[in-house]
Parts: C-alpha cells; sequence; structure tokens
C-alpha cells in the first residue's frame, strides 16, 4: 500500500503536483492524465529524482521520502522510463542482471533469466538488446523492472508508440506483475484501452491535482475526467 498526502512539487514558478493526495491498495494502479499533468514527476518523486517541497509518501509503513535516493532501489522501488533506458552493445542479461538485487549468485541468475522469461516475446537472454525490434526492446525494459524482488513498480508509457498486437502481449504482462513479483504496480499511459484492460483501479490527475480516483471502468466514465481528456468525448 502506498499512500501519499499533500505532495507538492515546484520547478521555479511551475506547480507541477498540488497537494496530491493518493491512495494506492494493491494489484496494478492506473494513473493518468493530460500531458503535464505531473505523473512522470510523480515517479521522479518516489524514485528520488526529484524532491518534494511538502508531503509524505508512505509506502508499505516505510516513509519514502526519507530513504536517500540511492537506497530507494534496494528498498525495492523500480522504475520504466518514457525513453528508452537499455544499453544496445550489452545482452538482455547483462541489462537485466544491472538492476539492484539482494539475490546473489545462482539465485540472482536464476531471477533475472526467470525476468526475462517472464516477459516473453520471444527474446533471447544472450542477443544483444540492439539487435532487437522495438516491442522487445520495451520488454527488456519491463523485465528489468520486475528483476531483484522489486515491492513497487513504476512503469511509465510502457505502452506508447506499440503496434496493437505488442500492445495486446504487454497488457497481459502487465497485469500478471503483482503475482510474479508481490509488487505494487503503478501503470502510467495515454492507452485508456491498457489502462481499463490492466488496471482495478485509475487515479487522474490534471495540473498535479488529483481530480478523481477509484475502480477504473468508474473513473473513465466520470464527467471531470472526460473533460479534462477531451473536452466531452467518451474516454473509451
Ligand atoms: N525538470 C523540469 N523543469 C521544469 N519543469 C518541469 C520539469 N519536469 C517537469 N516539468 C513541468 O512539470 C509539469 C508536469 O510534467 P510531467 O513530465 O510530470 O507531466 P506528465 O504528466 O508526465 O506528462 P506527459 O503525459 O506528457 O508525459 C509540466 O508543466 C512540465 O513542463
Ligand atoms: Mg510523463
Amino acid at each position: 500500500m502506498i499512500e501519499v498526502k499533500n505532495l507538492t512539487v515546484r520547478y521555479g514558478g511551475v506547480t507541477s503536483l498540488d497537494g496530491m493526495d493518493l491512495r494506492f491498495e494493491k494489484g496494478v494502479c492506473g494513473l493518468i492524465g493530460p500531458n503535464g499533468a505531473g505523473k512522470t514527476t510523480f515517479f521522479n518523486v518516489l524514485s528520488g529524482f526529484v524532491r518534494p517541497v511538502s508531503g509524505s509518501v508512505t509506502a508499505f509503513g516505510d516513509d519514502l521520502l526519507k530513504l536517500a535516493h540511492y537506497r530507494r532501489a534496494r528498498w525495492g522501488v523500480r522504475r520504466t522510463f518514457q525513453t528508452e533506458q537499455a544499453i544496445s552493445d550489452l545482452s538482455v542479461y547483462d541489462n537485466v542482471s544491472m538492476i539492484h538485487s539482494k539475490l546473489r549468485g545462482p539465485a540472482r541468475r536464476d531471477d533475472v533469466l526467470a525476468s526475462i522469461a517472464f516477459v516473453g516475446g520471444g527474446i533471447s537472454p544472450w542477443a544483444k538488446v540492439g539487435s532487437l525490434t522495438a516491442g522487445q526492446r520495451r520488454l527488456v525494459e519491463v523485465a528489468r523492472a520486475v528483476a531483484g524482488r522489486p515491492r513497487l513498480v513504476l512503469l511509465d508509457e510502457p505502452a506508447a508508440g506499440l503496434p496493437d498486437d505488442e500492445t495486446s502481449h504487454l497488457t497481459g504482462v502487465i497485469r500478471a506483475i503483482p503475482a510474479q513479483t508481490g509488487a505494487l504496480t503503478i501503470l502510467v499511459d495515454h492507452d485508456m484501452v491498457l489502462v481499463n484492460a490492466v488496471c482495478e483501479t485509475t487515479a487522474v490527475l490534471d495540473f498535479g491535482r488529483l481530480i478523481a480516483s477509484g475502480p477504473t471502468a468508474q473513473v473513465l466514465r466520470d464527467e471531470h475526467v472526460m473533460r479534462a481528456y477531451l473536452g466531452t468525448a467518451e474516454v473509451v
């Protein structure tokens, strides 16, 4: 469980998160909102890249903001980024094994291989990342996020730009992350079909403020949410 209270982030004159209050219980939770709403900023706070001016974040009873940013990975925070992070010249295995892990020796090797097998997509652990398709590289990013016993998995637009068949494969993978790892998973994406398919609950940010949260189907029908996104049209 993660509980966020009164979280505010400012960049000079821009208020990116404005007294955000939020609670995510378990499973895969959605976080949506228009461009610039503050979704990536929220992930940056959780992973320690950005220090808020006020607010608290409690994750599984721990005060996350008190942990130095380099301790967050050890604690169990994992994330993917809107831009690719995997190193093209290295193998898939080497890219995934760079992730912080409490495991050592054969258990660590098994965990890396299991994470690669988990994301599927016909990826050989020994292939160079540079030789993979765009969709396979995206799966490598997810494998990095599920390796090493994570407690909190943050996925920032993992489906952006993927064709439908690869998005549908990714849908199954994301849905299975909590059962595979035990981690609370937060999905940020603009693909409402994906969000609807994998997230039991969803929260909506607009201009750094929470404007709705609850069961996904209900949130996506919410009038304020539809207006924030599209004017008046339906989101799904
Ligand atoms: N490093 C920064 N310096 C200044 N302003 C920033 C910085 N990072 C983000 N912002 C601003 O904070 C606001 C929120 O940005 P953020 O990237 O969190 O939005 P987002 O919801 O992830 O949007 P998108 O859907 O486009 O990825 C925007 O107004 C953005 O311009
Ligand atoms: Mg973003």
